[in-house]
């Protein structure tokens, strides 16, 4: 494949929030893509979304993932608008439907790892007190494409004493072996990284970690899978740590001492709960930035999209933090790097610009638009 230096984007705004921080991606994209920045066609969609159900009767065209199939890389703001209830002539729809097109877009296009950074920036809120929680410095690499997410199973005699509710979970050996074996590149680059910048770390001797979740004292089946696979694929990574936690333990250590991770790598479900906890280390959802992607298929479309969801008690009112959003787009922008200076190079300045914005008025209250202009006259000036 030749090296890309042109982009086509699918902007999807979505519902709640998700319009108003995306506002704000396109003001920093059109900053960044001016002059010597990068080419980058955006085309923005009303769908997925509430409105378009309540119009069309479904969340998007019947022919949307072929739409989407035609862009290099999707940026979604947030779905879902459950509420509030009291009031009577709200469309309502079940998460299970307005969430859908979320799943269905990482399973369409095979989105089967789901990168989740957490690294306090100086000025984000801080809710551990120990000092130590400004180096926290890990990545949650949750599998996306199977595990507990599959939607097997049923409702059986529903509504009678005796249903049956029954959830299967898929485990595959080539789903296992990709995601694990993602880890501990991913761990290696990191070590690579932190040497370059002179921020070496130390796990035992050696200069990276992968930390395996699993719940196999309970949930035995796949929890072997993952461990054998585990052990086996770090033969290939001598200079990788390799550590276990049982989830439930890895909860309460991202809380006691999460400056002891590099990179974690959990199932879907694992890693959907144990992400929401990382943003939080990261000073809450309003900074915490997510990515899907198909490492393996880069002529796939992956989907950015930050960790929160569409806050619907407070869409509309200019009051969401666009930074998770920010940040989101500069992952996109790394994304696209690999293959594009000029990418990488607005990459590092968006991130660059939100981290001064962060430091210098992490404490002040700002609406949505005052981040956003504020970031974007930061890289007008840079
Ligand atoms: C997330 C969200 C989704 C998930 C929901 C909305 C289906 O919680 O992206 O973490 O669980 O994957
Ligand atoms: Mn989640």
């Amino acid at each position: 494949m030749n090296a890309r230096t042109t982009w086509r984007v699918a902007v999807l705004p979505g519902d709640g929030i998700g319009p108003e921080v995306m506002r704000q991606a396109g003001k920093v994209l059109d900053a960044l893509c001016a002059g010597d920045g990068p080419e980058i066609e955006r085309v923005e969609f009303g769908w997925p979304s509430h409105a378009w159900h309540r119009e069309h009767g479904r969340m998007a065209p019947p022919d949307y993932l072929a739409t989407l199939g035609e862009f290099d890389a999707i940026l979604l703001g947030a779905l879902g608008d459950p509420g509030p209830g009291d009031d009577p002539d709200r469309f309502v729809l079940s998460d299970a439907e307005s969430l859908a097109p979320l799943l269905e877009i990482r399973k369409h296009f095979d989105q089967w790892a789901c990168e989740r950074p957490c690294r306090p920036l100086p000025g984000a809120p801080r809710h551990l007190a120990d000092p130590r929680a400004a180096d926290i410095d890990m990545l949650v690499i949750r599998e996306n494409s199977e595990g507990e997410y599959v939607g097997q199973g049923g409702r059986l005699a529903p509504g009678t004493p005796h249903e049956i509710a029954t959830q299967t979970s898929v485990f595959t050996r080539r789903g296992t072996e990709r995601i694990v074996r993602h880890a501990f590149a991913a761990a290696r680059e990191r070590a690579a990284t932190r040497a370059r910048e002179g921020r070496e770390r130390d796990f035992g001797g050696r200069p990276s970690q992968v930390c395996l979740v699993t719940k196999r004292n309970a949930l035995k089946h796949w929890g072997e899978l993952y461990t054998e696979t585990f052990a086996a694929l770090a033969r290939d990574y001598p200079d990788v740590a390799t550590h276990h936690e049982l989830v439930d333990a890895a909860c309460m250590k991202f809380v006691t001492s999460p400056w002891a991770f590099d990179v974690v790598v959990a199932s879907n479900l694992h890693g959907d709960i144990l992400t929401d906890l990382a943003a939080v280390l990261n000073g809450g959802m309003g900074v915490a930035p997510s990515c899907n992607l198909n490492p393996a298929e880069r002529g796939r479309p992956p989907m950015f999209e930050p960790t929160h969801g569409s806050a619907p008690d407070i869409a509309g009112k200019g009051l969401a933090g666009p930074t998770a959003m920010l940040l989101t787009t500069a992952m996109m922008l790394d994304w696209m790097g690999t293959e594009d200076a000029a990418a990488a190079a607005a990459g590092d300045r968006l991130r660059a610009a939100v981290a001064a914005d962060l430091s210098e008025h992490g404490d002040e209250r700002r609406g949505t638009d005052a981040v956003g202009d504020a970031v974007v006259h930061r890289l007008r000036a840079d």
